[in-house]
């Protein structure tokens, strides 16, 4: 590679939920505008062996070209880091595109340090809206889509509310869900997985549950009030819980592992809440494929169990994916433990919500992202 390439993409990725919408389109890219050379740009936002290298295995993505190995810090530093370690590189390249995903800190940095290079940004997922400020994601969604010349939405209303910030519509395209992409492409794989039998797990005998939001898990009352009600729920069937770093880090320090120590199990187990590393991607689609229901506060997995059509829990107060609602399996509960509570014994009782999948969500999203990059790449700069 050197500076006289004409036609150069970063994609550019560092969580776990960055992967599983990276992997798609790199395939689609090689498919539909192989005369279009990418690098991938991992900025180590998540360095676990876990959250991130896992994830390369699984899905069958290339290594990375780059790697800008800048870890955990604040906001404000892992932000920054990304930022100057982004600019060297970009610097030395001159990409003419760089592709974010999602809305986690290395989306935001990337497009900040781009646009001041002026290098057009493409944002995948674009246009989902919380409406809730004190959520990080938030502040990253809302400054990547006003940075951003292409605009790709996964649903309607997410088109809507670019639409209303007066993002200029010639930069917006409803393409559907890379996600979900994913997910079809990897169902044959994750039906062959053994985990269930693993964990002592039997089919639609379990649920599934994630926590990472640091209004949940950050704040010690509302955490121990989710794990009050999950161990309610749990004297009727076990909880799977693949536990996030940052969670995992907040029960040691909030000393929950102690106060739930009765109901906290290691695999197999009949009851209680069975606590697990974070699985690879198709192990965790086997979990929620086969699963009674799910409960999380994580976006992703509402999309996800909305696909599947098993029912989601959302222990959250509010959704940037309001289609998940209003098409598809999601309920927002809450934090609060008699609604959670609530909310599982309908499902218990045979009353768990049924819906449908949304508009373009069949896994040829990635196809009319890299046709629409192909077709407007000589435009952007
Ligand atoms: C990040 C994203 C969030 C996304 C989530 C997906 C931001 C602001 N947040 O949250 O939107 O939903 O990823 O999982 O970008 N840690 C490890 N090992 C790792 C990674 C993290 O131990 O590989 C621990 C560290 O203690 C770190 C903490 O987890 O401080 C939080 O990591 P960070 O990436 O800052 O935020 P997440 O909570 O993972
Ligand atoms: N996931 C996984 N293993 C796990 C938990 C989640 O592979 O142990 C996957 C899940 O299937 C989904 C993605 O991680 O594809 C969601 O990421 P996460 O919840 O970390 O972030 P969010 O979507 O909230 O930003």
């Amino acid at each position: 590679m050197n500076n006289s390439v004409d036609r150069l993409i970063y994609l550019v990725v560092g969580a776990r939920p960055n992967f599983m919408k990276a992997a798609p389109l790199i395939r689609a890219l090689e498919e539909r505008a192989p005369e279009i050379e990418y690098l991938l740009v991992h900025t180590g936002q998540h360095y676990d062996y876990e959250m991130s290298r896992a994830f390369f295995e699984d899905l069958d993505m290339p290594d990375p070209d780059i790697y800008l190995g800048v870890g955990s810090g604040s906001h404000a530093e892992q932000t920054a880091k990304i930022m100057v370690s982004l600019e060297k590189e970009i610097l030395s390249r001159k990409p003419d595109l760089i592709v974010v995903f999602g809305d986690v800190n290395s989306t935001l940095a990337a497009s900040v340090v781009a646009s001041k290079l002026m290098i057009p940004v493409a944002h995948v997922e674009a246009g989902l809206r919380s409406f809730d400020r004190t959520m990080p994601e938030e502040i990253n969604r809302i400054v990547t889509d006003v940075l951003s010349e292409l605009l790709f939405a996964t649903e309607r209303d997410a088109v809507e509310n670019l639409r209303r910030e007066g993002i200029p519509e010639e930069k917006i395209y409803f393409t559907g869900n890379v996600m979900i992409d994913t997910l079809v492409t990897f169902t044959d794989k994750a039906r062959n997985s053994d985990i269930t039998e693993r964990l002592g797990l039997k089919k639609k005998g379990y649920a599934v549950l994630t926590l990472h939001r640091p209004s949940n898990v950050d704040v010690p009352e509302v955490f121990e009030g989710i794990l009050r009600a999950l161990a309610e729920v749990s004297r009727n069937l076990p909880v799977v819980f693949p536990v996030h770093p940052r969670t995992r880090k907040r029960l040691a320090e909030f000393g929950l592992l102690g106060r739930f120590s009765d109901v906290f199990k290691s695999p197999p187990a009949e009851r209680g809440i069975i606590l697990i590393d974070p699985v690879k991607y198709t192990e965790f689609l086997a979990l929620e494929m086969r699963s009674l229901f799910v409960l999380t506060d994580s976006g992703g997995i509402q999309e996800e169990t909305t696909f599947l059509g098993v029912p989601c829990l959302t222990l959250r107060n509010n959704t940037e994916r309001p289609v998940t609602l209003e098409v598809g399996t999601n309920t927002l509960v809450g934090t609060e433990p008699r609604r959670i509570i609530e909310e599982a014994a309908r499902i218990l009782r045979g009353e768990g919500k049924k819906g449908e999948i949304p508009e373009l969500w069949d896994g040829r999203a990635s196809f009319r992202i890299a046709e629409i990059i192909r077709s407007k790449m000589g435009e952007l700069r």
